[in-house]
């Protein structure tokens, strides 16, 4: 076998066989194939498609490339959820220990920041000492005792995606839909899961910025998920403007507390307890979104959540004093207040603008191993519909360096549209894709119809 001929073969739309892509695959992650080759595949696959048995193909050769956990000795279901990216999406961070204390396991493994989009390892590593590299034993030690770990990808697992995710982020291929559903199902498969809940983003700070795309991806998902008998539910939801109000590493990782202790804002609460209640569902534990939501309440009102939360950090050897007081954090040196120069409705804030410049103050990395600041970011004052007077703050930007506050001023300000008339209320969640089919959000019975 020959991998031009492969390509070839991909770039004139044929399918490939299993053996055909075991060949790249096994190839790339031995280091016998090289970058450039895979992505001129990669490039092809973006292009033309894959047919579905070829998606689940890739997706079962990308799990095995690595070790697939096996927790069936622990009695007793276990969930994840993922989100396919998003600008301010801390819910992972809130999610783990409400899930964990409702009885669910949550074994979850996580990725960092990339392009525009924060990642849950670095929010999470913005608690001094945090470690997030736990080995395989000590997965195997913290989840039967805590209930949820929550981990980088590692060596062992799914190197295969770890390789194709940095070149396609490298060769402009993340948005195809066959290579996300094989990036993100072979990672979740190989935690060892009995189901899955995908939160699947639409708007300007998504992978896709069209509502039918993300459908679309969704479908693909839940089918794929399907053919390896993995119960999968995704729900398609709004990234039309950041989620909650923080967007940079520490500011969210204190949003998430805040959110843990019932004080976070109405949002980021709401889409996380139907991401949550629908783990619920999957596990057995609720008859319903509405019903899971009610449970979850009980645990974050009765501080069950929150101990969760400070157990998770304690194991993963966490500075419990900072989650404990979050005043105590570190601040960061410089500030700048971003202010609106005209009267009317806040009627777009842009995410993905907003997670570039949050990036740029600091908050992501230019490069792999460029360090990060973890106090930078922005804290929206305003979001869409908020009514706004000249001079009113719009966002606090924050970064150690002031030059990259000043820099990044207009970019800031200009993600913010202000028009007279009030805008229509945005969106939070459009509906849900399982094995039931297709339904859509309600959000005064709370629940899909
Ligand atoms: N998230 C992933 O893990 N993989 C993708 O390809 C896209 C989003």
């Amino acid at each position: 076998m020959n991998q031009v001929d492969l390509i070839h073969k991909k770039r004139d739309g044929g399918e490939l066989t299993e053996n055909e892509l075991a060949f790249l695959i096994s190839g790339y992650v031995a280091g016998d194939i090289p970058d450039y080759q895979i992505s001129a595949f990669l490039m092809a696959v973006y292009f033309q498609g894959m047919t579905s048995r070829e998606t689940a193909t890739l997706t079962a050769l990308m799990r095995d490339s690595g070790v697939v956990l096996d927790h069936s000795h622990i009695p007793g279901f276990k969930a994840d959820k993922h989100s396919t990216g998003g600008v301010g999406d801390k819910v992972s961070l809130i999610l783990a220990p409400l899930v964990a204390a409702a009885g669910v396991y949550v074994p979850m493994i996580s990725g960092r920041a990339l392009a525009h989009t924060g990642g849950t390892l670095d929010k999470l590593e913005a608690i001094p000492g945090f470690r997030t590299n736990l080995s395989l034993e000590e997965i195997a030690r913290q989840l039967p005792e805590v209930g949820a770990v929550l981990v980088g990808q590692t060596a062992d697992l799914t190197p295969a995606d770890k390789k194709i995710y940095a070149l396609r982020d490298a060769t402009a291929t993340v948005n195809s839909i066959p290579l996300i559903t094989a990036s993100i199902l072979s990672k979740k498969m190989a935690e060892g899961i009995d189901a899955l809940v995908l939160d699947v983003k639409a708007g300007s700070g998504a992978i896709f910025n069209e509502k039918e795309k993300a459908w679309e991806l969704a479908r693909m998902l839940v089918n794929t998920a399907a053919h390896f008998g993995l119960r999968t539910s995704a729900i398609v939801t709004a990234m039309d403007q950041p989620l909650g109000n923080a967007i940079g590493n520490w500011l969210e990782t204190k949003e998430a507390i805040d959110t843990l202790r019932g004080t976070g804002p109405k949002d980021l609460l709401e889409l996380t307890l139907v991401l949550s209640a629908q783990m619920l569902v999957l596990a057995g534990k609720a008859g319903s979104v509405s019903e899971g939501c009610a449970i979850l309440e009980e645990k974050i009102s009765s501080g069950q959540a929150f101990d969760k939360f400070l157990e998770l950090v304690k194991w993963h050897e966490g500075d419990v004093s900072v989650v404990q007081n979050p005043d105590i954090y570190p601040q960061p040196k410089h500030s700048l207040a971003i202010k609106s120069e005209t009267d009317g409705y806040v009627a777009k804030v842009d995410s993905r603008e907003i997670g570039i410049v949050s990036m740029a103050l600091g908050a992501g990395r230019s490069s792999v191993e460029a360090e990060i600041d973890y106090t930078a970011g922005i804290c929206l004052k305003r979001k869409i519909c908020d009514s706004v007077k000249t001079g009113d703050t719009l966002a606090m930007a924050y970064s150690n360096h002031t030059e990259l506050l000043h820099a990044n001023a207009t970019r800031l300000q200009a993600a913010f549209k202000i028009e007279i008339e009030k805008p229509t209320t945005p969106g939070l969640i459009y509906g849900v894709i399982n094995s039931a089919g297709e339904k859509h959000w309600n959000a005064e019975k709370r629940d899909f119809v």
